[in-house]
């Protein structure tokens, strides 16, 4: 479809109502079904040695392709603008595709955010050091350091965030697409949290661009699944790679992702500016030490938010710390919020309030967390589409336990 049509129209049909071909009967479903088969077979066995040979477009087994996931990739390649995707089990698991695809035939080292989601970290330490990749961790927020990093590392791949989690820090992607493409390093580009309503990472340099789909393209929190989308370049080693390890994503959670991401955009819009008047009235409480939002006026990296989120949409998810709070204070608030779901994950239609010292970062040493700035009275907030003055009672209420 034509890149110029409004996400908020490819959300709802691109990669659905497929046409049948030959001999079947010209109806066309108006959803993409669930196809639940695992095998397919074809009149005459020369089609299927044509689909096998990737001579054909077409099915022939489950781990290498199905209707439903086809479907639900052509989707997010179209929103992200990519030369195609692969869907996979978790968002960990389309990580680790990603970084594993950029590997091949290339040198084994990563310069990577020192600020990554904390199981993304935990991989890089714990399955892609001891395998022998050497991994460096940059400050993303400091070019000139991923510039010296690139320069002296030479890597196989760099891994970013848009907005780093928690801390919502913004490095220069563009720049560092640069970069990345000046030194022919793929650039791996984590966009959960911002999604491809706020930013578009290949239009920065991007070769992959990776998703949890359990977040806000999915959105209910009722299905898990992740998904790579690469660029023509890293297509096809990605899909081989695939055939290989199988990480693929089942025909039902495509089906519900799909129908999930139909109303992302207006979920995300909603979700996006209920957080800004979030972060506005938090900043005001005198119980609130900091808020950690892209749109604040004191934010750190506020060039780079200008330039990357163009589009005036500043993400929903919101963090604070609350002062002088240790983690029984933390609790004791998370256990008095009544509509504002205390629970790990983000990018529901309901909010969600999540303590990353004890859940998404618990597994960083505390004295490496404190040196990351995520301390012991830091909470995260995923704002979701409720009215917001209910979202803002239900914390107001909280804060006074
Ligand atoms: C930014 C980010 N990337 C990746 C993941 C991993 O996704 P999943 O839990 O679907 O494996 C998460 C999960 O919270 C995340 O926040």
């Amino acid at each position: 479809m034509e890149k110029k049509v409004s996400p908020h129209s490819l959300a709802v049909h691109a990669g659905d109502r497929k046409r049948p071909s030959g001999d079947q009967p010209a109806w066309v479903p108006v959803t993409t079904p669930i196809h639940t088969a695992a095998s397919y077979f074809y009149n005459d066995m020369e089609d299927l040695d044509r689909v096998f040979g990737n001579e054909m477009p077409g099915q022939s087994y489950g781990r290498y392709g199905n209707p439903t996931s086809d479907a639900l990739q052509e989707l997010v390649t179209t929103l992200e603008g990519g030369g195609g995707a692969l869907a996979c089990a978790t968002g960990m698991a389309a990580i680790h595709m990603a970084l594993s695809t950029a590997l091949i035939d290339r040198r084994r080292s990563i310069v990577a955010s020192h600020q990554l989601y904390g199981a993304t970290l935990g991989m890089l330490a714990k399955v892609f050091e001891p395998s022998g990749v050497e991994v460096a961790y940059v400050d993303f927020c400091d070019e000139p350091a991923v510039a010296a990093a690139i320069e002296k590392q030479r890597p196989g791949a760099v891994l970013m965030e848009t907005a780093s989690n928690p801390l919502l820090r913004v490095p220069a992607l563009d720049r560092i697409g640069a970069l990345s493409r000046a030194a022919d390093v793929p650039l791996i580009v984590d966009n959960t949290f911002t999604t491809p309503l706020i930013i578009r990472p290949f239009e920065h340099g991007a070769s992959f661009v990776v998703h949890s789909l359990t977040k806000y393209l999915s959105g209910h929190g009722d299905v898990m699944g992740g998904i790579v989308v690469a660029n023509e370049e890293n297509l096809a080693p990605l899909r081989a790679l695939s055939r290989t390890v199988g990480f693929v994503l089942g025909p039902f959670e495509c089906y519900l992702a799909m129908r999930g991401i139909k109303t992302f955009p207006l979920r995300m819009e909603r979700q996006c500016a209920n957080a800004r008047k979030v972060a506005e009235w938090l900043a005001t409480q005198p119980e609130v030490e900091r808020v950690y939002f892209p749109a604040e006026p004191n934010h750190p990296d506020a060039a780079n938010v200008k330039r990357l989120f163009a589009c005036g949409l500043y993400g929903a998810m919101v963090s604070f710390e609350v002062k002088g709070a240790d983690r029984d204070a933390i609790f004791r608030m998370m256990n008095a919020l009544r509509l504002i779901v205390p629970a790990t994950s983000l990018g529901d239609v309901h909010s969600m309030m999540l303590y990353p010292a004890m859940a998404s970062h618990r597994d960083i040493a505390p004295k490496h967390r404190a040196r990351l700035g995520i301390h012991d009275n830091l909470v995260r907030l995923s704002v979701g589409i409720e009215a917001v003055e209910d979202i803002i009672a239900d914390l107001d209420q909280a804060l006074q336990a």
